[in-house]
């Protein structure tokens, strides 16, 4: 596939340049078709007879298994889940926090990990990480552990800056728990969990797949407690509710994601080319260097798939008006900076439109 042919699967890229696939991607036209195809069948086959249910279960199987290899895992590690949120809760509520201990995270963290971390009642140490070199981030993030530290808890890319946190680095040089939160990552960098406990994926962003949908990898599965049991935590149940577990991170599943959803992210997986790493890459450093030529970029280049600048007007009317305009970025709320998402379906012309519409 040629990128030529990557964008032609993206219907709104007729319409518009795309630019954020940090909060919502694009969806391909065999997506879109494999989402209706399903609901149809669906609705032909008699939802809720046996084929049918079959028909779900290998499904998910399917899915679990494609999205395990996107992140270097095995299907056992994986529960499917409805977002990245949802993978925070699961594992945040999981790990049993209380008073007495304190989790360690950074001061760029989206709601859907810092919530869950602050509702359990842990004392969230806050690392101090935007505004200073990547470079910086490990012993930053490190001199924040204390004997009470549980886990580490953090982006691997900020939805703020696009930097790359060292989660590896911060698993081997403590030995703690690391939870990591791959929202800004999976799809859009190489992801290998390696010796990290738990990472979360979204299905809607990078993954170019639909909502609600996701993923939490958890290493070992037997090790975390199930704080949300759903249907399908349990392989038998007693009358009083005590149950077996399913084998596997299966036991972690959120309760039923709709088939059409899972049918159109299987799609995604398939479609996506050898090459969308490296390409994302390259039209993520032609970007900042085009907005670089009129306006501060934020961070540094060499990091994820994100550029957040400075706009010259306020960010939120930016972004409005950019719409209008046939392009589409986002703001970051309390910071005064636009936020474009580059994939591997973006090409040069898109940011050159971007460039040219913030100047009118
Ligand atoms: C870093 C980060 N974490 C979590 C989320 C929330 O993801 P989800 O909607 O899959 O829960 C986002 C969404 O923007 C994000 O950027």
């Amino acid at each position: 596939m040629t990128y030529d042919e990557a964008r032609s699967l993206f219907p709104v890229l007729e319409r518009f340049a795309y630019l954020n696939a940090g909060s919502l991607g694009p969806l391909m036209r065999s997506t879109l078709d494999a989402m209706e195809a399903r609901s149809r069948f669906d609705q032909e086959q008699g939802r809720g007879g046996h084929a049918w249910f079959e028909s779900v279960v290998s499904l998910r199987a399917r899915v679990r298994e494609q999205i395990a290899s996107v992140i270097g895992a095995t299907a056992e590690q994986l529960a499917l889940t409805s977002s990245t949120t949802d993978g925070c809760n699961i594992a945040v509520a999981g790990l049993g926090l209380g008073s007495g201990d304190d989790v360690v995270t950074t001061d760029s963290e989206h709601p859907g990990l810092l919530l869950p971390l602050h509702v359990s009642g842990a004392q969230v140490r806050v690392a101090e990480v935007a505004g200073h070199p990547t470079a910086e981030a490990l012993e930053r993030i490190v001199s924040c552990v204390g004997p009470r530290t549980r886990v580490l808890a953090l982006s691997h890319v900020l939805w703020t800056t696009g930097q790359v946190m060292p989660v590896h680095e911060l698993k081997r040089e403590t030995g703690l728990p690391l939870l990591v939160d791959g929202a800004q990552s999976v799809g859009a960098i190489p992801v290998d969990v390696g010796e990290l406990d738990y990472y979360t994926v979204s299905s809607q962003k990078w993954l170019c797949g639909p909502e609600p949908l996701g993923a939490l990898y958890v290493r070992e599965p037997d090790s975390l407690r199930i704080a949300f049991p759903t249907y399908f935590a349990q392989t038998s149940i007693e009358r009083d509710g005590s149950f077996v577990p399913k084998d596997g991170a299966a036991r972690f599943d959120s309760g039923w994601l709709a088939p059409p959803m899972l049918a159109g992210l299987e799609a995604a997986l398939d479609e996506a080319p050898d090459w969308r790493y490296e390409r994302a890459a390259e039209v993520t450093a032609y970007c900042r260097k085009a907005l670089g030529a009129e306006y501060e970029v934020i961070g540094e280049p060499g990091q994820g798939t994100l550029v957040s600048w400075v706009p010259r007007a306020d960010p939120a009317e930016s972004a409005r008006e950019l719409y209008e305009r046939g392009v589409v970025v986002r703001d970051v709320p309390g910071t005064g900076w636009l936020r474009a998402s580059c994939g591997w379906w973006t090409n040069e012309d898109d940011i050159d439109r971007l460039v040219a519409r913030l100047a009118t």
